[in-house]
């Protein structure tokens, strides 16, 4: 116990999450259009015996970014050296990192957003031109020595992909945003995890589990490992609607799968700002997050769900917001409520 990584200490779910990660575009359901654009990208490449264009995947946490990257990497038969933008403190370290690559390797940089300006410049040119200038030595000795470097792939991941750099940005030639799933295709990698980990898990019971996900296949095999800790100690194992309705409730998982940023966002708006319009700076200082964090990462699922609509006045509560936090708006009255 004492000698155990930091990571799997924390999130002692983390070699779990390895397992199910699916290793080939067969296996991963959902995100069909972003899919099939990457497998044309994928077989093109390789009739052509290149390596693939830089790819940038963004989107919510959970969604499958590392995943995709993993897949890629698989099926273009190279390596995948992964790591991530703030672990890359000074240019060598990125040096050190590039020629260390072989020729069709993937290097993903995770957390990509969060590279430093420094290092950032030097990156260009190696992705461009696959080279790379580095200084050495210092003072009056210091020259530029020019090393070329393989044919490789970068991948990088971010959550935030409005915090990336035009001249990053523009620097991937394929650009692919990935959105909550539908509780459909959760319900299948729902299904998927059961059968991997050996938990007899019925079609309404997955479904009921890929409700409360909210559209993330993360939160889904984290919610069906706690439910099948209950169905084996409170049940006889098997994972039915009704066992996992219960599950959930003891574990306080919202009905909607909402998260408490989530609420806290509908009740500011509905409360603090009369229901909206309100801009996404003031909702953003009204719930303590980065304006960036809210319009990334939490407003895209309110608004797939309807409950939060986006006019160019700002943003406004729906009625399903309303019910949702057992209020009931008043006709005519724009964000009065009972
Ligand atoms: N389409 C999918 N089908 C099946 N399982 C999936 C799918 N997408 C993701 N998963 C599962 O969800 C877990 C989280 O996915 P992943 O680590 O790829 O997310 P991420 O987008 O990289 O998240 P973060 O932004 O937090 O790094 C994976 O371990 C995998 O088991
Ligand atoms: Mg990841």
């Amino acid at each position: 116990m004492a000698d155990r990584p930091l990571d799997t200490l924390n999130r002692p779910d983390a070699a779990l999450e390895q397992t199910l990660r699916p290793s080939a575009f067969d296996d991963f359901t959902g995100q069909p259009k972003v899919k099939e654009r990457l497998e044309i990208a994928v077989e093109a490449a390789q009739r052509r015996k290149e390596a693939l264009d830089h790819i940038l995947l963004s989107g919510p946490p959970g969604l499958g970014k590392t995943t995709i990257a993993n897949i890629l990497a698989k099926a273009m038969g190279g390596n995948l050296k992964a790591t991530s933008g703030p672990t890359i403190e000074k240019a060598s370290d990125l040096a050190g990192l590039l020629t260390n690559l072989e020729e069709g390797d993937v290097l993903f940089i995770d957390e990509i957003h969060r590279l430093q300006k420094t290092v950032e410049e030097y990156l260009y040119p190696a992705m461009e031109d696959f080279r790379l200038d580095i200084i050495i030595d210092q003072g009056p000795n210091a020259r530029s020595v020019r090393l070329t470097l393989p044919r490789f792939t970068l991948i990088g991941a971010t959550t935030r992909s409005g915090l990336l750099s035009s001249p990053m940005l523009t620097r991937f030639g394929i650009r692919e945003r990935l959105d909550y799933y539908s509780a459909e295709q959760i319900q299948k990698i729902v299904l998927r995890a059961g059968r991997l980990l050996k938990v007899p898990v019925d079609d309404a019971g997955a479904m009921e589990i890929a409700r409360r996900s909210r559209g993330t296949p993360r939160i889904a095999g984290n919610l069906l490992r706690r439910v099948r800790d209950y169905a084996e100690v409170r049940a006889d194992g098997r994972i039915t609607v009704e066992l996992a309705d219960r599950a959930l409730g003891i574990l306080e998982i919202d009905e909607n799968g909402l998260d408490e940023m989530d609420k806290r966002i509908l009740e500011t708006v509905i409360v603090k700002f009369g229901g909206g319009p309100v801009g996404v700076n003031s909702l953003a200082v009204a719930v303590g997050e980065e304006p960036d964090t809210i319009e990334e990462v939490h407003e895209p699922f309110l608004i797939m769900e309807g409950y939060l609509n986006r006019t160019p006045q700002g943003r406004v509560a729906t009625d399903r917001s309303y019910r949702k936090l057992g209020l009931k708006p008043l006709a005519g009255g724009q964000g009065k409520f009972l």
